[in-house]
């Protein structure tokens, strides 16, 4: 038997495996409203036998881009362009998520092929972001400390972008607290200087994110899962560690944890092949929730051996799925196990 090839469930939804391709922002929506290259790349990745598949760090609402061009659920248009892509992931036999984010601090900036880096401008469609405090990421335009209001503001907006996620056809949401960016902020010590409620003890930054994971869950169906992507060590001294985030998920109504790490500040993390599946083993011993790996995961053997080690529940593929859209398909035929073809591909499954 292979795990990897094996169904997995969470809440009502069954995902027919747990090869499951991590979020990628494609900086390709217009408003917000994602187009045919969304189509083209989730649905040539569904086709490709991924499980589940996250869709891209979708803006809750417009200050909370990382770019002008990134993907919304802020209003209805944005809902009626995401269906046709879960539409036809779905039809596919793959079950299909999004990522629920803001980028606070870290908004407005040009897209990764933009020949400036950095942030954008007014003038050329940049806004003034929101931070903790108006600390400024390094390199960066430096954000609006934000106020008592907007802070309270932020779990309605995830808790509307999820009302709006089910009528869009989504399965699973999760929410983006990693990467250094709105959640993240205001969990990590290093980013949080507020001096109110939400800033301070670990029990008080956590506040937005517990606040947030309860308005979601609040909205979304019961019988669909909900997952949060965390950052499990800022990689810096004196930031958050794999403890001190499961300590906080231990309490939360929240089906799984993606398990990722850093990007709050600038550091220097030690990258190679699979290197955060230490930290997702730990946040699941800690925290007793099961948990999805990612980072250089990249061969279907690797793969099956964190899911047998019991490291983690699930794999996300990124990188590696840009190269290979099919990589479910190759890992089923390298392990000898079973990815469900499209039927205008049967004919390839022939052995
Ligand atoms: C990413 N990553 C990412 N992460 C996230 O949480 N939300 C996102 O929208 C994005 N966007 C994104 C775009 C692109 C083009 C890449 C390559 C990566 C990070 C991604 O989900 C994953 O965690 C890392 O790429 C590490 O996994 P791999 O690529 O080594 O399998």
């Amino acid at each position: 038997m292979t795990l990897l090839l094996e169904p997995y469930r969470l809440r009502d939804l069954t995902v027919p495996n747990r090869a499951w391709l991590a979020p990628m922002c494609q900086y390709s929506a217009v408003d917000g409203v994602v187009g045919d290259w969304h189509l083209a790349h989730l649905g040539a990745r569904a086709v490709g036998g991924f499980g589940l598949l996250l869709a891209e760090a979708t803006a809750v609402a417009p200050e909370g881009r990382i770019t002008p061009h990134d993907a919304g659920l802020w209003n209805d248009d944005q809902v009626t362009a995401w269906r046709r892509v879960t539409d036809f992931v779905r039809a596919q036999g793959a079950a299909v998520g999004v990522q629920l984010a803001h980028a606070g601090r870290k908004a407005s900036t040009f897209r990764p092929w933009s020949p400036v880096q950095g942030s954008v401008p007014a003038a050329e469609g940049g806004w003034t972001t929101l931070g903790p405090t108006d600390l400024a990421f390094p390199g960066y335009a430096a954000p609006a400390a934000m106020t008592p209001a907007q802070v309270a503001d932020v779990p309605e907006q995830f808790a509307a972008a999820a009302r709006r996620a089910h009528a869009a056809g989504f399965d699973v949401v999760e929410l983006h607290a990693a990467h250094g960016y709105l959640l993240h902020q205001f969990l990590s010590p290093l980013t949080n200087h507020r001096t109110d409620a939400y800033g301070g003890t670990p029990e008080n930054r956590a506040r937005l994110l517990v606040e947030s994971v309860a308005a979601v869950r609040e909205v979304w169906p019961d019988g669909k899962p909900l997952l949060v992507r965390v950052s499990a060590t800022d990689w810096t001294p004196g930031g958050l560690e794999a403890d001190d985030v499961a300590g906080v998920l231990k309490g939360l109504d929240v089906d799984l944890v993606d398990v990722s790490t850093g990007g709050l500040v600038p550091a220097t993390v030690p990258v190679g092949p699979g290197y955060q599946v230490p930290h997702a083993r730990r946040v699941r011993d800690v925290s007793g929730l099961p948990t999805a790996a990612v980072g250089l995961v990249t061969s279907a053997l690797q793969a099956e051996t964190i899911l047998r080690d019991g490291a983690a529940d699930a794999v996300l593929v990124g990188r590696e799925a840009l190269r290979d859209p099919h990589w479910p398909l190759r890992a089923a035929h390298e392990l000898g196990g079973d990815v469900a073809w499209a039927k205008q591909y049967e004919r390839g499954a022939w052995r």
